[in-house]
């Protein structure tokens, strides 16, 4: 089957796509003139246009057109709690009940501190921010600070943020720093890490280049080598925390000097986490003589560290978390199953309940395997799995939420038979 071919399908299944879904079409057009591009969150932009979503529960969505979805996206891994989670909708309703926007300290603050405390080995102490960027570019300073050197090592292909991303097109809009970029799970790359090297910042899966797992040898390599270095490490888990209650780190057992984090945290509310060596993170606290300032309106907002400490306490137990692992880890075996019998290059990549489908055969070992995707296929696929109610990223991306039940995975796993079935090499 050649690519002319997948252009011809996936134009198709665009048209069904528009043809479904006048509403969504009329309101994209209206948010075009407010909005360059028509949104304000990259992406979320859909060829040919994004359905626009009129309400969420559970798992599900519903657009305008009245169309549903399984949600299996969840919000990037922002959603892992689903879209209405009970304890959630009740620590935020209670904490509005006492106002907001105080200009002053309270008290969840302290809660969602202790908690992220408590469950992550690397963490002695944490600051909150609003996003995952920001919390990445916080962490990187405060690396500089604390090693009095410039230059930031980095993975090519990696996403950590609006402003850090390492992939194509990410460049006009790189934060100014001294970055060097090496190979995802190449141990020989990483003599790039010298002793004029402040921080070296990864993800322990990389999550938007692909939810590429690293190999455990290479992040023994990583961290020995940060030590010998004095270069500091930073985990970037904004993503990868969910893998258990102590993140990516504890499932691996290399830890960081810094970690940041993000997404679902805040049950769904806006955050940002960054925290680690208590000797690090003594730079904010001038009582042991440290000269930062951490400044940031919402860093301790009343919704956010409400729903944290909710999200932390009631529902993000262990014994959850290793459950949704324990799903993702059988979503991603049957999907491999199905495309190893198919002729088309699929393949699929992940840790627990985040996977990628990609347009290629593997093995993958970072984002120098995936240059060869076919796009043209990818978008077809998508567009299949969404005819048949089945809402994963464009990209390929899938993160479930603990709304997610073994019925809907087989679902998807019916969806996806279908969808390879009908764009079969004979059509
Ligand atoms: C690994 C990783 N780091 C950082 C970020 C940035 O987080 P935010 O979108 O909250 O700024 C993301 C977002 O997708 C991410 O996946």
């Amino acid at each position: 089957m050649n690519m002319s071919t997948y252009a011809a399908q996936r134009q198709a299944a665009e048209q069904r796509y528009a043809d479904r879904r006048p509403l969504s079409k009329e309101l994209f057009e209206r948010a075009s003139a407010v909005m360059p591009g028509g949104s304000t969150r990259s992406v979320l932009d859909m060829s040919p246009f994004p359905f626009r979503v009129a309400s969420a529960a559970g798992s599900e969505l519903v657009d305008v057109d009245g169309i549903n979805y399984l949600d299996f996206l969840g919000d990037y891994s922002a959603g892992l709690l689903g879209h209405d989670p009970a304890p959630v909708r009740a620590a935020v309703t209670a904490a509005l009940e006492h106002g907001w926007s105080f200009g002053g300290v309270h008290t969840d603050e302290i809660r969602v501190a202790e908690a992220v405390v408590d469950r992550f080995p690397s963490i002695e102490q944490v600051r909150f921010t609003n996003s995952g960027t920001e919390a990445n570019l916080m962490a990187l300073q405060l690396a500089r600070h604390h090693t009095r050197r410039q230059r930031i090592v980095v993975c090519d292909g990696a996403y950590h943020g609006g402003l850090l991303y390492f992939g194509h097109g990410g460049e006009a809009l790189l934060a100014p720093f001294d970055f060097t970029r090496v190979r995802y799970n190449d141990i020989d790359t990483l003599t790039a890490i010298d002793d004029s090297v402040a921080a070296v910042l990864i993800e322990p899966m990389m999550g938007a280049g692909g939810c590429i797992p690293a190999q455990q040898e290479y992040l023994t390599a990583l961290r020995r080598r940060c030590d010998e270095t004095g270069s500091l490490l930073i985990f970037d888990e904004v993503m990868t925390s969910r893998m258990s209650s102590g993140g990516l780190q504890q499932r691996t057992g290399v830890l960081p000097d810094l970690t940041t984090l993000g997404k679902y945290l805040a049950g769904g509310m806006t955050f940002g986490a960054f925290g680690g060596r208590a000797d690090v993170m003594a730079a904010f606290d001038p009582a042991r003589g440290g000269a930062l300032t951490h400044g940031g309106t919402f860093n301790n907002n009343v919704v956010s560290m409400a729903g944290a400490a909710a999200a932390m306490s009631e529902m993000l137990s262990e014994a959850k978390l290793s459950q949704l692992f324990a799903r993702g880890e059988s979503l991603r075996s049957r999907l491999n199953e199905l495309f190893r019998a198919s002729t088309l290059p699929l393949s699929v990549t992940g840790v627990g309940s985040m996977m990628a489908i990609h347009t290629v055969d593997g093995p993958i070992n970072g984002p120098h395997d995936l240059e060869t995707s076919d796009h043209e296929l990818r978008q077809l696929l998508f567009h299949e799995l969404l005819h048949r109610g089945c809402y994963i990223a464009a990209r390929g991306f899938i993160a479930l939420s603990l709304d997610i039940t073994d019925e809907q995975c087989d679902t998807l796993v019916g969806a996806m038979s279908e969808a390879i079935d009908s764009i079969s090499p004979s059509n």
